[in-house]
């Protein structure tokens, strides 16, 4: 299952989350290659980019075949800082061009010159995009009023913007403003990391259907159009993530799950960090 960018490219809609992981980092790539996923997420925080490129090139699959998204870190926004990160993600990732390449974090009003910085670090985007070193570019954790301001200055209009998405933290004004302006919406921490897993609502709701709740909860992302990447270290996990059964959850069900109150809030909102 894939979704089309607004250029054409097309992503495909389940990808593997590597956020953490930094043990056995290519034994689990290579659990999830084996498993089918040909999409897998990263950002150069994480830590992993070098031990993934080592995963794909040991496993001698066709770099064609893969979307490998990374993302910017917040101390290399900006123009000249940013094209030096993206060659150092190139390097270690072993492969001489990205499929997406996002803007990991916002600067926000903690920072003098925010929308600037947001605006230096899109053009390099652009170029990068430009000279066709990445298929697609695009933004992370953008609330609604970010993304307006990269829209009142692009040149090259973003393909995507990934965010916190799951079952009790929906971000509609983001997601609604970004699906106007198809922009695609990417939901990571599909499971609240883990901490919907116990969730009474979704419980009843997954037992219902005869699945998990790690099923149910990347159900409802795609079922509200988003691409959405779940992360697990755990062989069965890896596998069912991608291969679940396919069902589809009716809409009264879809009504309880949006109207569940917060729960899973990783505590990260995007205009009050302060890192
Ligand atoms: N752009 C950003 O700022 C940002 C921030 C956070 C995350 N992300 C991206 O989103 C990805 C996913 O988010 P996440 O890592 O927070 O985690 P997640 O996918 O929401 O949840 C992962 C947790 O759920 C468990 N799990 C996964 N599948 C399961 C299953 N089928 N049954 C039972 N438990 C299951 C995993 O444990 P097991 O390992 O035991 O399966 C792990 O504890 C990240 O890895 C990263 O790529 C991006």
């Amino acid at each position: 299952m894939v979704k089309k960018l607004y250029n054409g490219v097309e992503i495909p809609s389940i990808g593997f989350g590597t956020w953490q992981l930094t043990e056995n980092v290519e034994a689990v790539i290579e659990l999830a290659l084996k498993a089918g996923y040909v999409h897998i997420d990263t950002a150069a925080i994480y830590g992993n980019e070098k031990e993934i490129g080592n995963a794909i090139r040991s496993n001698g699959v066709d770099r064609s075949s893969l979307f490998i998204t990374s993302k910017v870190w917040n101390s290399d926004r900006g123009y000249e800082a940013t094209l030096k990160a993206f060659e150092e993600s190139l390097e270690r990732l072993q492969t001489d061009y990205l499929d997406l390449y996002l803007i990991h974090w916002p600067a926000n009003e903690n920072r003098e010159n925010a929308k600037q910085e947001n605006a230096d670090t899109w053009r390099a985007l652009e170029e990068l995009y430009a000279k066709g070193k990445v298929r697609a570019i695009g933004l992370s954790n953008f609330l609604k009023h970010h993304v307006k301001d990269i829209l009142e200055i692009e040149n090259v209009k973003p393909m995507v913007n990934q965010i916190e998405f799951h079952p009790g933290y929906l971000q509609g004004d983001t997601v609604d403003f970004c699906t106007e302006h198809n922009i695609v919406v990417e939901a990571w921490s599909p499971i609240g990391s883990g901490r919907l897993l116990e969730d009474e609502t979704l419980r009843g709701l997954a037992a219902f259907y005869g699945v998990s709740v790690a099923s149910l909860c990347i159900q409802f992302a795609l079922q509200e159009n988003l691409v959405v990447l779940p992360k697990s270290t755990n062989p069965v996990n890896i596998h069912n993530n991608l291969h679940f059964e396919r069902f589809v959850i009716r809409s009264e069900d879809v009504d309880t799950i949006k109207s569940m109150p917060l729960n899973g809030f990783s505590g990260l909102n995007p205009d009050e960090i302060t890192f």
